[in-house]
């Protein structure tokens, strides 16, 4: 697979980047495991970046233990910096944390908690004040994919979830098709990429060509050590969001390693 991704040079924020999300999995034992998997991986941020979301009570023992190999992010925040919001986490008490990213929008969310793209947009400006950098999940259902609504439904999520104060700082965007995640199936490489390509020219056009084209772009949903090099060398895919293959440490290693080897 090595030397086959075409990275755009004269874009240079746009390297590799793996994100595993634990969502509700994990204690301190697997914690202790993927330390000592991150001290065996190669560890050149220039290449590629590799971020861990654990849940709330793992991030500091995972800072810890990971002393800066790896980055950190959170798997949520609220829209508010503080106040009468039991059982919430603000954005400022996760950088105060150590997380330098925060997964925001992810479709369980919207689909079990009931957030809207007003939410997701209030959490990525709360991200962004915060001086986190917001990872936003889009993605169709699989009644949009079937009613071949997918594209509408991205730029939708896209323009309603995106605040204003985006254009200036980093937002990465993480395309997960919502029937992809924890099933098993994927869409084809070709499919991802048309995606993703249409994902950038809303970028360009809502942003400008620069930061359009310089955004990363992740892919997530079923994806696994035998499948990521499909989507990680597409011209689009800028990375990967991981959620189940990143529980077992050897399986998030082997995607890691396809990510350096780009
Ligand atoms: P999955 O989850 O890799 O288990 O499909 C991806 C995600 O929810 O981010």
């Amino acid at each position: 697979m090595s030397g086959q991704k075409q990275w755009p040079t004269q874009y240079p924020a746009r390297r590799a980047m793996v994100v595993g999300n634990w969502k509700m999995h994990g204690d301190v034992a697997l914690t202790r495991a993927f330390a000592a998997e991150a001290a065996r991986q190669p560890n050149t941020r220039d290449s590629a970046e590799v971020i861990l979301a654990p849940p709330v009570p793992f991030l500091d023992i995972t800072r810890n233990m990971l002393s800066g190999m790896w980055s950190l992010a959170a798997q949520d925040c609220h829209w508010a910096q503080s106040g009468a919001y039991t059982g919430e986490i603000s954005a400022e008490m996760l950088a105060e944390f150590g997380c330098g990213y925060v997964i925001v929008g992810h479709s369980e969310r919207r689909i079990l908690m009931g957030e809207t793209d007003e939410y997701v947009q209030g959490k990525i400006e709360a991200a962004l004040a915060a001086g986190l950098t917001p990872i936003m999940c889009i993605g169709e259902t699989l009644a949009q994919h079937q009613a071949q609504e997918t594209f509408i439904t991205l730029a939708s999520q896209l323009y309603h979830g995106l605040p204003s104060s985006a254009v200036q700082r980093e937002v990465v965007i993480a395309y997960e098709p919502v029937w992809a995640i924890g099933s098993g199936l994927t869409p084809t490489p070709e499919e991802v990429q048309d995606c993703h390509d249409h994902i950038r020219t809303f970028l360009c056009t809502h942003w400008n060509a620069q930061k359009g084209e310089s955004a990363r772009v992740l892919y997530g949903g079923s994806v696994k050590p035998d499948n990521v090099a499909d989507f990680l060398t597409l011209a689009d895919v800028d990375g990967v969001l991981v959620g189940g293959a990143s529980l077992d440490p050897t399986a998030f290693a082997d995607i890691v390693r396809s990510a350096f080897a780009l």
